[in-house]
This record gives C-alpha cells, structure tokens and sequence, in this order.
C-alpha cells in the first residue's frame, strides 16, 4: 500500500510530462512558434539559410585559409537558439561566445550547449560586454538583416575585434532599396545592400576581402526547404498550430518569389579589421 503512495504519483508526474513535451526542445517560454518551426525543419537550432551547408562553406574557409582563428576568441553576433555555436565548437573552434538581444533565444541555448558562452546582448552595445581586441572572429547568419542601423553595430564589432580578425556575414542582399519584406517574427528585413556594403564596413573598421553572391544557392535553399514542410507537413502538424504553419509558408513563398525574380539575393562577405 505505501509502495502504492509512491508509485501513483510519480506516474501520473511522468504521463503528464509526456503530454506537456510534445518535442525534443527544452521547454522555454516566449519562443516564436514560427522561429522554432524552421528550426524544426532545418533539423539543427539554426534559422539561417543553407542550415549546416551554409555553416560548412565558413567552416572551410577558415580551415584553409585562417586556421589560427580556431584558437582564438569567436564571436556568434545574432546566434539565435545557438545550434551554429556549438557547430563551430564541434568543428574544433576552441572559444566561441554567442549573444543575441532576444532573451528567450539566450535561455534555450543556454540550457541546450553548454559549451558556447551565451548572453542576451544587443550587437549595437556589444562593447559595453566584452574588452576591446578581444575576439579574432566575428560572424553573422541571416542578422544584418534585421539591423536598421548596420554602421553603428558593425563600428561596435570591430571595436571587441583585434587588429587583423575576420568578419563574415551571411545574409539576404538586395541590389535596389525596395518596400522592406516582413520575416518570419513580422518585423522589417532590411538586406545588405550591394552598393552600400563595402563603404558601410571601411566606415565601421573593416576592409573587405572577398564578397560571394548566393543568390542561386538560396533560391535552391529556399525551394528545398518548402519542400521538407511538405513532406513533414503530418509531423509538423502534431507540434504547431495550423495558423502558425500558414504563416511560415506564406513567409518563405514570398522570399523564394522575391528570389526567383532577383529583387532579393544572397550574400557572404569576408572582410579584415582594419
Ligand atoms: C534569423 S535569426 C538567425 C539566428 C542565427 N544566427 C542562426 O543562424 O540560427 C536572427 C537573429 O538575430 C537576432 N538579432 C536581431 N537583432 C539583433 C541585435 N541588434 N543584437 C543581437 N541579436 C540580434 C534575433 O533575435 C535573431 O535571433
């Protein structure tokens, strides 16, 4: 009867807990649902395009061309649920910091890879956080985007960057200033601009060593990833809302559209601190 007192609770505690889990991630509040879709769907924590391929092409690079910034301090600015941080530290990237201005993102990173150092930062007052010259690799997947104010924040990285470090950004790009396109949180995308990049980075610090257009690379990204809501439409069912799944469908048409027409691109720019 006593071992009876126990046993009843503890299983009504586990079958609760099963209904109140409905998928792998650590329970955390204000999560956007759409944000967590698309981490869902890219099948790692990252809401970037090209999920682990986009990552792998930087990976590369520095392994060829920069492989002292593996021991050195790394900077994931915008780092979101922090699936690319512990990436890089799987990689053999020994100090990698993650910041991002969204709390709840910072929670769940840091609940999940305990090796990344993870703090809820905004990029525009990053050195107010870490000492000047203190990282030699600074990057950003799919960030500068939904930054109004590049210069102020690129002038902050390059202030916490050494003489000498990289920079990467990954990101949408646009030739033209068009109506900014709403992403998946409903706020303004406002894409590297082609004709204004390069003077935006010498006037924050930063010379630029190579620029790389993706644009058809994310036009196949953006079509494979529509493709896999198809697919684990049924899966994804079971963990989202259907409005929630409308919204995150409707989102990314839109992109691919604007990518397919070129009115939106792609873009990977490496650049040196001055
Ligand atoms: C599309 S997500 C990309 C997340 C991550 N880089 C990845 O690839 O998975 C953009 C991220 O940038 C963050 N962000 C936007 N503005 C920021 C700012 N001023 N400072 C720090 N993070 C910012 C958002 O909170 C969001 O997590």
């Amino acid at each position: 009867m006593k071992k009876l007192l126990y046993t009843v609770p503890f299983l009504l505690l586990l079958i609760g807990g099963y209904f109140l889990w409905p998928s792998s991630k650590p329970v955390v509040s204000n999560l956007n649902e759409a944000r967590l879709m698309l981490s869902e769907l890219r099948g790692g924590d990252f809401t970037h395009a090209g999920d682990r391929e986009a990552v792998d092409m930087v990976i590369t690079k520095i392994k060829q061309e920069a492989s002292e910034v593996l021991n050195g301090n790394c900077l994931d600015v915008g780092c979101g649920f922090g699936g690319t941080a512990d990436y890089l530290v799987k990689n053999g990237f020994k100090h990698v910091w993650g910041i991002d201005i969204d709390p709840a993102v910072i929670n769940y990173a840091k609940s999940k890879y305990k090796q990344v150092q993870f703090s809820s930062v905004d990029a525009a007052s990053v050195s107010l956080k870490f000492d000047r010259d203190f990282f030699s690799f600074v990057y950003l997947f799919n960030v500068l985007y939904a930054i109004e104010d590049k210069v102020t924040v690129l002038r902050q990285l390059a202030r916490v960057s050494k003489p000498g470090a990289l920079l990467m950004i990954f990101d949408y790009s646009v030739e033209e200033t068009t109506e900014p396109l709403l992403d998946l949180t409903g706020k303004p995308m406002r894409p590297v601009s082609m004709k204004k990049i390069k003077q935006q980075l010498y006037e924050s610090g930063w010379e630029v060593l190579e620029v790389r257009d993706l644009s058809e690379t994310f036009v196949v990204w953006y079509e494979q990833l529509l493709q896999k809501l198809e697919d684990k439409k049924k899966e994804i069912k079971g963990h989202f809302l259907e409005k929630d799944i409308a919204k995150f469908s409707a989102t990314y048409i839109h992109i691919l559209h604007q990518l397919r027409h070129k009115i939106l691109g792609g873009v990977l720019i490496y650049a040196k601190r001055i």
